[in-house]
């Protein structure tokens, strides 16, 4: 089945969809397990209590947030933070194509921004703009690249014009590179960085989880693990439980270094 047949007709450029179409069921797959660190949970959480409580704000003229920027490094949460909130405010998520919005024709970007800016306006969404840095870049480093320029111009009116009744979130590894104006059109901002012990631990345990393992595993993958993102943890517990499962035994720290070796993150 086509991944957009859901989808409210979804603007297209260069023939295709300019985004991916989630319901919010299918956001909620998505997210098994999110281990947030105790500042972002809260970010997140008061943001979810937030749009839930709309009218209250309204008596009190108080304008609700509902522009995100979530930075850090790759395989830290940050699409999954976004899936997370579509499936907790029960609104699909746009996955915005970048390829399809990126065009190396006079203005064509900046048109193609508007209308799916436009869409978010008409229908309430997530939008999700993954990869930010590509098209919110600082105009001064773009001074050549006039096209980038003016996108980043378009961008900036559309983030003024977009109301209320869509959620806009951008995610990017190059905080340092976006642009300042685009910068302060975010009411909610969020770090991601590398697991510290903390939460390594708690999501080591997650994933082993209900699987056979030796005493003391998840302390020692904890140590071996450090430096890893989340998603190098998850491939290389992957990976162990693969050579447990063949082996027909629980799954050792042998397995892990192993698959560490293997997996050579970092
Ligand atoms: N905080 C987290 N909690 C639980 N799982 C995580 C977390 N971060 C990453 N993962 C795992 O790693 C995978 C990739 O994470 P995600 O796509 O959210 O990273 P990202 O920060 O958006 O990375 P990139 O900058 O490369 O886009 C997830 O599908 C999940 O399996
Ligand atoms: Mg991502």
């Amino acid at each position: 089945m086509n991944k957009n047949s859901n989808n409210q007709r979804l603007p297209r450029a260069k023939g295709i969809d300019m985004g991916t179409y989630y319901t919010p069921k299918e956001c909620a797959r998505k997210v098994k397990y999110l281990v947030l660190p105790e500042m972002n949970r809260k970010i997140v959480e008061e943001f979810i209590t937030i749009l839930g409580m709309r009218e209250t704000f309204e008596e009190h003229h108080v304008p609700i947030p509902n522009k995100v920027v979530m930075y850090g490094p790759p395989g830290t949460g940050k699409t999954l933070t976004a899936f997370y909130m579509a499936q907790m405010l029960e609104l699909p998520l746009i996955l915005v194509r970048l390829d399809a919005i990126i065009h190396s024709h006079l203005g064509e970007t900046g048109s193609n921004i508007r209308k799916i800016f436009e869409y978010a306006k008409a229908t309430p969404c997530v939008l999700f703009l993954d990869e930010f840095d590509a098209i919110a870049r600082t105009r001064e480093s773009n001074d050549e690249v006039k096209e980038m320029a003016r996108a980043v111009n378009t961008l900036l009116q559309c983030l003024d014009d977009f109301g209320d009744s869509s959620i806009f979130v951008a995610a990017t590894n190059l905080a340092n590179e976006l642009d300042r104006a685009i910068w302060r059109r975010f009411d909610t901002k969020m770090t991601y960085s590398l697991p510290d012990e903390f939460s390594r631990h708690q999501y080591i345990e997650l994933l082993i989880n209900g699987f056979e393992g030796e005493h003391g595993l998840t302390e020692e993958v904890c140590e071996h693990l450090a430096g890893c993102s989340f998603a190098d943890i998850e491939q290389i517990v992957l990976k162990a439980k693969r050579k447990a499962i063949i082996e027909h035994g629980p799954l050792t720290r042998e397995h892990i270094f192993l698959s560490y070796e293997e997996y050579s993150p970092c």
